[in-house]
């Protein structure tokens, strides 16, 4: 009920500031056990998939949290999944700011951030101390110093790292704001690099004692044909689920002044391109495969469309920025 005053409190002040300012409230509400009181009457309507027990259907999108820094706080706010990162081996500034832009007659943002996060070393020992009952994922990426032909290594890296306090991986191939990384996506790279990191996660379970799902993001921008060889990749291969959609590149109409502002659309104007995305992968992966659904979900209504194209799960971002956290309870609901 208070979010429309926050939010207008919120919106005068930068994106990246209004955020950190969010996520250290956040940190503080849940710290001081109000948060859980705000989110009491939250019935969990608990989900299996990829051997991962989910108290509930939504989860909060990578990018979010980018450091780890938020996740108990979160998974108060009644998240049943909390996606981590990008996180890259070593850490890295990002784009120059501004670089997170509004575009509130859309209900949406454009961002090109190029993974800025303290690294793969400074976020394990807090993914390590959550104390949630949420699942958490890592999604992992690379360095934007790191030539494309050693990518893998950056993310067998990440992979080794967070592995041992991570519930599952992502691995990112679609930011559009960290040069060539779409390239990945082509299955001439992504069929070696997917290899390599299933044979290092075989090496990594017997330590682990547990299984440990690896899941591919993708973006909303492929071709059909692009699309269908990755969903026939993923079924060769045995990868353990797919999220989609990341942000897009195209810009539809009526999205204002801001519009041709470099970076990925989110919110939401790409609600309609991740629905697409979602029910293509779902007729081409078949029943039983597991998919992420995420991109402009913003109120129960599009969350059931998102379920209804496939998705076993979905995840929010943008939508949280103009509806605030009680998306995530009615998203829940709705879903239950
Ligand atoms: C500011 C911002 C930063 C993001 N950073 C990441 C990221 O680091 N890694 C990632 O996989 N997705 C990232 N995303 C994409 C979201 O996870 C999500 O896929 C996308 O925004 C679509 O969902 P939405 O319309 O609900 O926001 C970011 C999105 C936004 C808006």
């Amino acid at each position: 009920m208070l979010y429309p005053l926050v939010k207008n409190m919120l919106f005068t002040l930068d994106p990246e500031r209004a955020h950190a300012l969010t996520l250290a409230s956040l940190q503080r509400l849940e710290q001081s056990g109000l948060l859980s009181l705000m989110c009491a009457g939250l019935q969990d309507a608990p989900v299996e998939l990829m051997g991962l027990q989910f108290r509930n259907r939504v989860g909060i999108a990578a990018g979010l949290d980018k450091n780890a820094v938020c996740i108990d706080a979160l998974s108060a706010l009644g998240a049943g999944h909390v996606e981590i990162g990008t996180v890259t081996p070593r850490p890295q500034q990002g784009n120059a700011k501004p670089r997170v832009f509004r575009l509130p007659e859309a209900q949406a943002l454009i961002n090109r951030m190029g993974f800025p996060n303290e690294g793969m070393d400074a976020i394990l020992p807090r993914l390590s101390a959550r104390r949630c009952r949420a699942v958490c994922g890592a999604n992992i990426g690379k360095n934007a110093t790191t030539p494309l032909e050693q990518a893998t290594q950056d993310y067998l890296s990440c992979l080794r790292v967070l592995a041992p306090h991570a519930d599952y991986i992502t691995i990112n191939v679609s930011s559009p704001n960290t040069l060539g990384l779409r390239n990945l996506q082509a299955t001439d790279y992504l069929k070696p690099m997917l290899l390599a990191l299933l044979e290092e996660r075989a090496r990594l379970l017997p330590q682990l004692g547990r299984g440990l799902p690896l899941l591919v993001k993708i973006a909303p921008d492929l071709s059909d044909d692009d699309l269908n060889s990755m969903a026939d990749l993923f079924l060769e291969l045995s990868i353990d689920g797919v999220i989609a959609t990341n942000t897009t590149l195209s810009r539809p109409e009526g999205l204002g002044p801001l519009s041709q502002q470099a970076g990925g659309l989110s919110g939401r104007p790409i609600h309609s391109l991740s629905l697409a995305t979602v029910h293509k992968l779902r007729q081409r992966l078949g029943s039983g495969f597991p998919i992420i659904g995420v991109g402009g979900i913003s109120s129960a209504a599009e969350a059931l469309a998102m379920r209804q194209a496939g998705a076993d799960l979905v995840q929010v971002y943008t939508g949280l920025i103009y509806r605030g956290p009680g998306l995530i309870k009615e998203v829940a609901a709705a879903l239950r």
